[in-house]
């Protein structure tokens, strides 16, 4: 299973106070020699992650494949900046994380586009949507060469489920259901995670998934077999403050082999 790094949640430190620290190209040189098999991070429209300097120098230094997340405003930004493979992703301007997966179905045409423009400059293209054959369906049509399944909703009622989380002014409220429910929930998701998963896998996509993964969930997601690569980066950057970067990133590796 390859690992991916996000991390942008170094460059929003940076960015909290546009100095020159923390430099996230030094983050991709410590993920390359622990463990790590390749580099994310997301181009914002307002970006407020990482900015256009350090996408540039992370692209052009990086010994790590470099994979650019970005919305459809930013895709001439990747064009020109050339990562190894470009993340098409949601975005809303409100939110604070990538809520939910693209809506492949409404936004078909405008994907298909941005899928062609970024295949012009010969950069593999991924489609971050929810664990749906109907959405591999049209992820084929469009020409991705990838799909990461969006784990956001498996972590929520992971989380409700094993952790105290309900019990705190971060509750999910519509997850606030009793631990047979939260129990059928959980089941019922990573049997859409696996199938999906399978299914993508058998028509030739490579297959990711990402979001809200930690040292705990992460388990669960590493036996679905089809899947080949985890993007993380919360909890990673989260765990690096208490062990460091390096150990960090090796402790996840060793949790999903
Ligand atoms: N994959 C994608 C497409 C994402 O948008 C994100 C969040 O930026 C991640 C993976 C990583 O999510 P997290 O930071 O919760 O691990």
């Amino acid at each position: 299973m390859k690992l991916g790094v996000n991390i942008d949640h170094i460059a929003v430190l940076k960015a909290a106070r546009r100095i020159g620290e923390p430099d996230a190209l030094q983050a991709v040189y410590v993920a390359a020699q622990n463990g790590a098999d390749q580099i994310t991070i997301h181009l914002r429209g307002d970006r407020r992650h990482i900015d256009d300097y350090d996408a540039a120098r992370i692209v052009q230094n990086s010994p790590l494949p470099v994979n650019m997340e970005c919305g459809f405003d930013c895709i001439g930004e990747v064009a020109s900046l050339a990562p190894h493979r470009a993340t098409l992703v949601p975005e809303k301007r409100e939110e604070v994380t990538t809520e939910g997966g693209l809506d492949v179905e409404g936004g078909f045409n405008r994907i298909k586009e941005a899928v062609e423009t970024l295949r012009g400059s010969a950069i593999k293209t991924s489609l971050f949507i929810e664990p749906s054959i109907k959405a591999v369906e049209l992820s084929l049509k469009a020409g991705a060469d990838c799909v990461e399944f969006h784990t956001g909703r498996f972590a929520n009622i992971y989380a409700m489920l094993n952790s105290n989380l309900s019990r705190t002014p971060y509750s999910i409220k519509p997850l606030e259901l009793s631990r047979t429910a939260l129990a059928a929930e959980l089941r019922g998701e990573l049997k859409k995670l696996c199938e999906s998963a399978l299914y993508a896998q058998n028509e030739g996509l490579m297959v990711a998934a990402g979001h809200g993964l930690n040292y705990h969930n992460v388990r669960d997601i590493v036996e679905i077999e089809a899947v080949g690569e985890l993007n993380i980066g919360q909890s990673i950057v989260s765990r690096s403050i208490w062990v460091g970067l390096a150990e960090a990133i090796r402790e996840m590796r060793r949790l999903i082999g």
